[in-house]
């Protein structure tokens, strides 16, 4: 720990340090000078050209010229709330991270909701994936939880995600469709990744249409890992669970309110909020000892893979309250970095493909859109703990570093900064060990990408069936390629459910396949060893 005290409302008052409000003040340009007329332009005679000295008028129209910056390439559309996380117990005996040990103390919180497909200006209720990430401004820095509303992904390896993204993005020539799954490049690249096939099944079920961003789940997806102060690891899948219950639109409602109220979920949350009925997740956690790591039919690396809650419960640790509306949209909601690498000692990684390229993306595509490194100096992004490094120069540096020295190690420079041990709360990385030839390959624990989505299908209720064939027919009804719709029934739906496979091809005018494909791998549960459910 940096010995700082974190209290709730920690972010909130270094908010306020940046903050403006300019009510009964005069108005004035950017350097501090008051402005007499902001109604006309300055100009050579009453009806004469506008002179280039009128530095009110040229100055206010820079900035309106320069007020967009690049929207997030996914995960565009998002709306923002703050609050804080309590823990409810100890969870020294798993991680040594400080906001997971003390119930009194109040971590400020910032949580971004978004949708994944569609731009800035979209529709709330369309089909999709919605991200919940979440920004903890601990007493050791800032800690990102960067997760989405359902507990798989797509795919298994990063390197196939900028595939995923342009496949689902609207098409390259007319930019079209907006934001809908209904979208001939998805379900071609889906029908040809059979790793998709889970995914595939959240994403066609109710959960894919939230009837408030307060009424569903949030899922770290990987398989993470939590280090205790003795540098014990456990794996660990991080939950939100709302308290509210999970619920869900019909897709005739979800239609319709994009039509009519564009913002539902936007105005949803920030109405609660504003009427003071707070928005309460509790932090959930599946913990797996790495003993283990191999006792499961699939790889717990794999994040096409979820951990039943019947092997690994669901464990609640704390609680996170939203009671706070931003201030200015810009400023923190759309400002605002996650970055899956955020962590904070007793938090790690693991070697799941996904993750690691994620550790790398976050970051370059925020440079991208702040056209800088020194992103992490913006209002919302900073820690509320002290920052000192040697990291200097670059667009938009706002800190005034005043040491002599800016190199590391040095003896000009008064000893500053200096290096933090472990016990004074430095970061240490976990000691995995790893060994291994290099190779461009999957690993073959991988290869199952059937089992746990015919275990979604099986798990549904007669109504959800029936609404997750509604919703391929609606989709797949809308491709244009019947190689692509035949290749959904054939190779994708087919070997996770016959008579689904059968239910749908009637609807969109393929022949149904002629036969149940036998299923290439057991139940995924059936094989999981006793011991993993043992409670941590
Ligand atoms: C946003 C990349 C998978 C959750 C983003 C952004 C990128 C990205 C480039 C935009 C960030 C920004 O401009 O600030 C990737 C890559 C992935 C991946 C490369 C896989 C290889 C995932 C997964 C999840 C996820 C598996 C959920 C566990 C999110 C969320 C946001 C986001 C919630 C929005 C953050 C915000 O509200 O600002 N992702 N992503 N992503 N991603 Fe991912």
């Amino acid at each position: 720990s940096t010995g700082e005290k974190v209290d709730e409302n920690s972010k909130k008052r270094q908010l306020e340090q940046f903050q403006e409000e300019p009510k009964d003040q005069y108005m004035t340009t950017d350097q501090g000078v008051r402005i007499s007329h902001t109604d006309d332009s300055l100009k050579a005679g009453f009806r004469g050209p506008t002179l280039m000295e009128d530095f009110h008028f040229r100055e206010k129209m820079t900035h309106l010229d320069h007020e967009s910056i690049p929207e997030r390439v996914v995960h565009a559309r998002g709306s923002g709330a703050h609050g804080y996380f309590q823990v409810y117990e100890p969870q020294t005996h798993l991680t040594k991270a400080q906001f997971l040990q003390d119930p009194s103390v109040k971590t400020p919180v910032f949580v971004r909701f978004s949708t994944v497909v569609g731009s800035r200006g979209s529709a709330d209720t369309v089909r999709d994936v919605r991200g919940f990430a979440t920004k903890f401004y601990t007493q050791e820095g800032n800690y990102d939880l960067v997760g989405n509303n359902m507990p798989v992904f797509f795919i298994q390896d990063s390197i196939k995600f900028p595939d995923l993204v342009h496949a689902i993005k609207p098409m390259p020539d007319n930019e079209m469709p907006q934001a809908s799954a209904a979208h001939d490049t998805f379900w071609d690249f889906a029908s040809l990744m059979p790793e998709t096939a889970h995914m595939l099944m959240w994403v066609l079920s109710d959960r894919a249409v939230p009837r408030s961003f307060r009424m569903m789940e949030g899922f770290g997806v990987h398989t993470f890992r939590l280090v205790n102060a003795e540098g014990k690891g456990t794996f660990v899948k991080f939950h939100w669970k709302p308290l509210l219950g999970v619920h869900s639109l019909v897709w005739d409602e979800a239609q319709k309110l994009a039509g009519k109220d564009p913002d539902w979920l936007r105005r949803d949350l920030w109405e609660a909020i504003e009427m003071g009925d707070y928005v309460e997740f509790e932090l959930g956690i599946q913990a797996i000892p790495e003993e283990d790591e191999h006792s499961f039919a699939f790889d717990i690396l794999d994040a096409t893979k979820l951990i039943p809650e019947e092997l690994v419960p669901v464990k609640r640790i704390g609680k996170m309250t939203l009671n706070r509306n931003p201030d200015n949209f810009f400023a923190e909601t759309e400002q605002v970095a996650f970055h899956p690498g955020n962590v904070v000692p007793g938090i790690d990684f693991t070697n799941d493909p996904l993750l690691q390229g994620r550790l790398f993306s976050y970051v370059d595509t925020q440079i991208n859109r702040f056209s800088s490194a020194n992103f992490t100096e913006v209002p919302i992004n900073r820690p509320v703990v002290p920052v000192h490094n040697q990291h200097g120069a670059g667009f938009m540096r706002q800190t005034i570093s005043k040491g002599k020295v800016n190199y590391f190690p040095n003896s000009l420079g008064g000893g500053y900064p200096k290096m933090a041990s472990e016990q004074e709360g430095g970061y240490v990385h976990y000691t995995e060990k790893v060994e291994g030839h290099k190779v461009r390959e999957r690993s073959k624990s991988f290869k199952d990408y059937f089992s746990q989505a015919t275990l979604f299908w099986n798990s549904m209720s007669a109504g959800e069936k029936k609404r997750i064939v509604q919703a391929l027919h609606f989709e797949l009804g809308k491709v244009d390629s019947k190689e692509v719709r035949m290749r959904m029934v054939n190779e994708i739906l087919n070997n996770i459910n016959h008579e689904l496979a059968t239910m749908v091809a009637e609807g969109i005018g393929v022949e149904a396949p002629s036969g149940a494909i036998v299923s290439k791998v057991k139940d995924a549960a059936g094989s999981i060893k006793d011991k993993v459910a043992h409670s941590l």
